[in-house]
């Protein structure tokens, strides 16, 4: 048992959810000004450094393949403390152009007997722009991905201005980009999805990175809940727009494999869940995504990495690159360097 999961974890979920999460963002936020602070944090959560950790996509040469996922700094408010972790790399947002405040609240739940949440949090966030003025102070080697989304005002038909918005706003602040249409808590956004819409908004965001000097990775975020028919169209679509590649997976719509009462489940209402319930729903995809599209482009594997094996397993499976956040949320930083050490011993087995 690590600090944090007897003493810090117990602490933390005495309280509201989303309080808590408020207050640690803030708090990291704080003390990452502090100088010292953050070479102690490293210290305390020393990652191993080995060559077979060293994972390099899409130009981008990364330490190891652990990376902190979208949703937990939404804002760019504690990047810098999140790489004093140990993450290698730190995707922000989703953000929308204009801030909005998201769902009403209650609209976060933890489900600890399953090591899982469900949220609905409907893209709570500043707006670019304040992303944008964390980013600018930027003094740290840590990568950097932009999650972006459109406003919950905007209809569908509107939606690639929304994305185009972010992705000038962001350009010059953010390593890659990964395109967000798949999040369940923004009516219909999952209908962008769809091949006629997807193809559209991903043609149009290449060609705003191709009138660009330099090109930045794009990514698509895609749902665990596809059909194999979606899944094939996803696959296609990504090799006829020449985007990099996908993030599989977001959280799922799907309640199965939850220890509680159906009549609690169906207190908390809608909302995507995550955690371990979503480990082998999301490690199904990326396989799939792997073998439909012979590795052809490089997949950043997320959902319910709760165990150094989970992460392994989505590395077997195809994940070149992977991401944590109900794992991060459960059993703390010291994951980080626990899947890395695992990494090691696996590659380096005799
Ligand atoms: C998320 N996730 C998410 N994803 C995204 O692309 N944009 C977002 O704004 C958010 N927001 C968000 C909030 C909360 C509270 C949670 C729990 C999750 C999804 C997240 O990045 C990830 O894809 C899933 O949570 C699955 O991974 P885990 O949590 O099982 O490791």
């Amino acid at each position: 048992m690590s600090v944090y999961t007897s003493v810090i974890r117990p602490l933390l979920f005495r309280c509201n959810p989303e309080r808590v999460h408020d207050f640690t963002i803030s708090y990291l936020s704080f003390l990452q000004n502090i100088p010292g602070v953050s070479a102690f944090v490293s210290a305390m959560y020393k990652v191993p450094k080995h060559p077979v950790l060293e994972t390099q996509v899409c130009g981008l040469r990364f330490p190891h393949p652990v990376g902190l996922a979208a949703g937990l700094d939404k804002n760019a408010r504690a990047y810098r403390m999140f790489g004093a972790m140990g993450f290698s790399f730190v995707e922000i947002g989703t953000v929308t152009p204009l801030a909005q405040p998201g769902n009403d609240t209650p609209r976060l739940f933890r489900l600890p007997k399953n090591k899982a949440i469900i949220n609905r949090m409907g893209f709570n966030n500043n707006g670019v722009a304040y992303a944008v003025e964390r980013l600018r102070k930027r003094n740290t080697s840590i990568i950097i991905g932009g999650n972006i989304g459109k406003n919950k005002v905007t209809p569908n038909e509107s939606a690639v201005q929304d994305y185009v918005a972010c992705f000038h706003a962001l350009y010059e602040y953010v390593d890659y980009f990964v395109v967000n249409v798949s999040s369940p808590n923004t009516p219909n956004l999952r209908e962008l999805q769809d091949k006629k819409p997807l193809s559209d908004l991903l043609r149009t965001l290449m060609q705003e990175n191709a009138g660009k000097e330099k090109q930045k990775p794009i990514f698509l975020k895609i749902a665990p809940d596809m059909n194999t028919e979606q899944l094939d169209d996803v696959v296609d679509i990504v090799i006829t727009t020449g985007i990099s590649g996908i993030v599989a997976t977001n959280t799922t719509i799907s309640r199965e494999g939850l220890d509680y009462p159906q009549e609690y489940i169906d207190s908390i209402g809608a909302g995507g869940l995550s955690g371990a319930p979503e480990t082998q729903l999301s490690t199904e995809v990326i396989r799939y995504i792997s073998e439909k599209s012979k590795g052809a482009f490089p997949i950043i594997g997320v959902g319910g990495i709760m165990t150094p094996e989970d992460a392994y397993e989505k590395i077997k499976a195809g994940a070149s690159l992977v991401q944590l956040y109900s794992g991060f949320i459960y059993e703390g930083p010291s994951l980080i360097s626990k899947i890395c050490s695992y990494i090691i011993s696996q590659k380096t087995k005799k």
